[in-house]
């Protein structure tokens, strides 16, 4: 560690750069100084980036989440969250522009190549897309857009032309016949980018389609979206809609939530579809205006858990958000969504939710919620946090 200290102060000097600019225009200014200043949190971010920087290299184990404990859980490149420390890595490059980041996530990186034929999972966004997508958009080696080509093709094979949907998962085969999970919509960005690289028009139509299928399935009235839905793969009907992380059939994922934003807010990116603009809109005001919304805007882990506010909080599914609402606010440019971005930003830079700095788990955020119903990684370090918490905080540096 004593090495990483000397670092600190030119980090330092960045890092409340970075949030300087960040949050000049907004209101929140007068509390990002606060924060910068004895809170001392900025400093926080120092030493938790040395964490991720000086956990050991091991190509079968990418770290996920802890326990209160401090232990923690590692996966092998297929586990959906494989991409998520490699692509903190990247994004921490670009906010430092350290290179001892740039290249501990080339190192990271390189493990998930062999995800480009793994055509079990609908992950291969989340996981080749983090790591070698971020990668490629860095270091620009071809090597790397061919790999994101080459996981296209292998994730393509898994869109039905008549559910018109791309598959989620494989298991509970007994019960789901086709399951298409809001999740998936994180996946096509991928596909969106590997149609612009290769020229070839149908990642981007299976993508397009995906998109407008779970539009038209997926939403309730009130805008908030279901986990699965099941197809039938001979009539396309819909068998049933259903959760699987969230609390009940009917009740409001925050997670869930969280990826329909930012999924729709992406695909009007690609697409300049009016119709996926508008349902990120409505998704944006089901959160900014839900009435069990924390005042400090960090959702609890489903909007619907019933011992709300004795439930724990979920920081992931606030960090997407935070993400997404800047992308809608560049594709909108209404201050609203800007302003609640900043909120949750802001909340997630202090002292509640960054790790301590004692704590050395290569992870920046706590309060995370991943499986509540399997009373899995409830309330702790989670890998997905920190890179859209990251990504939230490149994006707002770069806001034009
Ligand atoms: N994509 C799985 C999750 O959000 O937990």
């Amino acid at each position: 560690m004593t090495k990483e200290k000397e670092l600190i102060s030119p980090m330092l000097l960045i890092l409340i750069m970075v949030f300087f600019t960040a949050c000049k225009d907004a209101s929140s200014e007068d509390k990002v100084e606060e924060e910068i200043g004895e809170e001392n949190t900025i400093v926080k971010y120092s030493d938790r980036f040395s964490y991720l920087l000086e956990y050991p290299i091991d190509s079968i184990s990418f770290p996920r989440s802890a326990d209160r404990d401090g232990k923690i859980k590692k996966v092998p490149s297929k586990d959906w969250t494989s991409g998520f420390f490699p692509g903190s890595l990247w994004r921490i490059y670009q906010i430092t522009d350290d290179v001892r980041y740039r290249d501990r996530a080339k190192e990271w990186t390189v493990f998930i190549e062999k995800e480009k034929y793994n055509d079990r999972t609908h992950d291969m966004g989340f996981k080749v897309f983090c790591s070698f997508g971020n990668g490629y958009k860095i270091l620009n080696d071809p090597r790397y857009k061919d790999v994101i080509i080459e996981s296209a093709e292998t994730l393509s094979t898994r869109y039905n032309s008549t559910v018109k949907s791309i598959r989620s998962w494989d298991f509970n085969k007994e019960q789901w016949q086709f399951p298409v999970i809001i999740d998936n919509m994180m996946n096509l960005e991928l596909l969106f980018e590997a149609s612009k690289y290769s020229q070839d028009q149908k990642y981007y139509d299976i993508a397009e389609q995906h998109a407008k299928t779970t539009l038209k399935n997926h939403f309730r009235t009130n805008n908030s979206s279901y986990h699965v839905v099941d197809y039938d793969t001979i009539s396309s009907g819909i068998r049933s809609k259903v959760t699987h992380q969230g609390f009940g059939n009917e009740s409001s994922w925050a997670r869930g939530q969280a990826w329909g934003l930012y999924g729709y807010t992406m695909a009007y990116r690609y697409t300049n579809n009016n119709e996926f603009l508008e349902q990120a809109k409505k998704i944006a005001t089901f959160l900014i205006e839900h009435h069990r919304l924390p005042e400090d805007a960090i959702p609890y882990w489903d909007f619907d858990a019933p011992k709300i506010p004795n439930e724990p909080r979920d920081v992931s599914a606030a960090a997407v958000i935070a993400s997404g609402m800047i992308e809608l606010y560049e594709h909108t440019k209404d201050e609203k969504y800007l302003d609640f971005s900043d909120k949750i930003i802001n909340s997630l830079s202090s002292e509640k939710y960054v790790i301590q700095e004692e704590t050395i788990v290569p992870f920046i955020l706590d309060h995370s919620t991943g499986n509540w119903p399997k009373n899995d990684e409830i309330n702790g370090p989670i890998s997905y946090a920190d890179y859209y918490f990251l990504e939230a905080i490149l994006r707002r540096k770069t806001l034009k």
